[in-house]
C-alpha cells in the first residue's frame, strides 16, 4: 500500500464509530475547525454526522432560539441548564446514538462539557448535579475525546461579532469563569480531554489539532 493510502486507512480506523466533541469559549474558533474536520474525515471515506448544540433537531433548534434570544429575559440557571439538556436528550435519541450504531464518526460542536463550564463553573450550579442530569439525557453515550479550543479573553472578545446573543452578553467575569471551567475539566480527566491553544490563526490551530488528535486516537 502507498504511504498516502496507508494514511487514509489509518484515519478511517481512528475515526469510524467514534464520538468527538469540539468545545470552548465563545470566540474560540471551534466551529471553523468542526467544519474543516468534517471535510477532512469525509475526504478519507468516513461518514460524518456533524451536529451542533443547542440544536441539531427540529425541537432542539426551537430550544436554541429560546436560550439565545434576548427576548427570553432573565432565565433561571437551573431552567437554563435543563433546556440545554433537553436539546441534548433529543439530539442523542434522534441523531447521535443512531449514527454511532451505524459506525459513523459523530462530531459535535459543544456537548456536556459546555454545560459544566457555562451553567456549572460560571453559572454556579453544582457540577455533580449537572452530571446527574447528563446521565439521564445521554443514556450512556459519552465522547471518546473532547477537544477544548482554549483562548485568552482578549482573543475571544476580538473574534465575537458586535451583536452578542443572550449568552455572549453575560459579561467578562462570567466568560473568564467559563474558560477556567473548561481548563478544570481537562485537568481532572486528561484521558478524555485535549486542550489546543487556539489563539493563533486558523491554519496553525488546524495543524496542531490534526497532529494531536492523531496521537490521541492512535492510543485508544
Ligand atoms: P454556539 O454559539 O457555539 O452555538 O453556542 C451557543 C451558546 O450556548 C454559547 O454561548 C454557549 C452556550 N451553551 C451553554 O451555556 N450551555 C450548554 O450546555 C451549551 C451546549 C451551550
Amino acid at each position: 500500500m502507498s504511504e498516502a493510502a496507508e494514511s487514509i486507512a489509518q484515519w478511517r480506523r481512528r475515526l469510524a464509530g467514534r464520538f468527538l466533541v469540539f468545545d470552548g469559549p465563545d470566540g474560540s474558533g471551534k466551529s471553523t475547525q468542526v467544519h474543516r474536520f468534517t471535510d477532512f474525515a469525509q475526504a478519507r471515506g468516513v461518514t460524518v454526522c456533524e451536529v451542533r448544540e443547542p440544536g441539531g433537531t427540529a425541537i432542539g433548534e426551537e430550544i436554541r432560539r429560546v436560550l439565545l434570544d434576548h427576548c427570553t429575559g432573565d432565565l433561571d440557571v437551573a431552567a437554563e441548564m435543563l433546556l440545554y439538556m433537553a436539546s441534548r436528550a433529543q439530539l442523542i435519541a434522534e441523531r447521535i446514538a443512531p449514527a454511532l450504531r451505524r459506525g459513523e464518526l459523530v462530531l459535535a460542536d459543544r456537548f456536556v462539557s459546555s454545560t459544566l463550564a457555562y451553567q456549572g463553573t460560571a453559572g454556579g450550579m453544582r457540577l455533580d448535579d449537572i452530571r446527574a442530569v447528563a446521565a439521564i439525557a445521554c443514556r450512556g453515550v459519552t465522547p471518546d475525546l473532547t477537544v477544548i479550543f482554549d483562548v485568552t479573553e482578549e482573543t475571544a472578545a476580538s473574534r465575537l461579532s458586535p451583536l452578542l446573543d443572550r449568552m455572549e452578553a453575560k459579561g467578562a467575569e462570567y466568560h473568564r469563569r467559563v474558560r477556567q471551567g473548561y481548563l478544570d475539566q481537562a485537568k481532572r480527566d486528561p484521558a478524555h480531554y485535549l486542550v489546543i491553544d487556539a489563539n493563533g490563526d486558523a491554519k496553525s490551530v488546524w495543524n496542531a489539532l490534526i497532529d494531536q488528535v492523531a496521537l490521541r486516537l492512535a492510543a485508544h
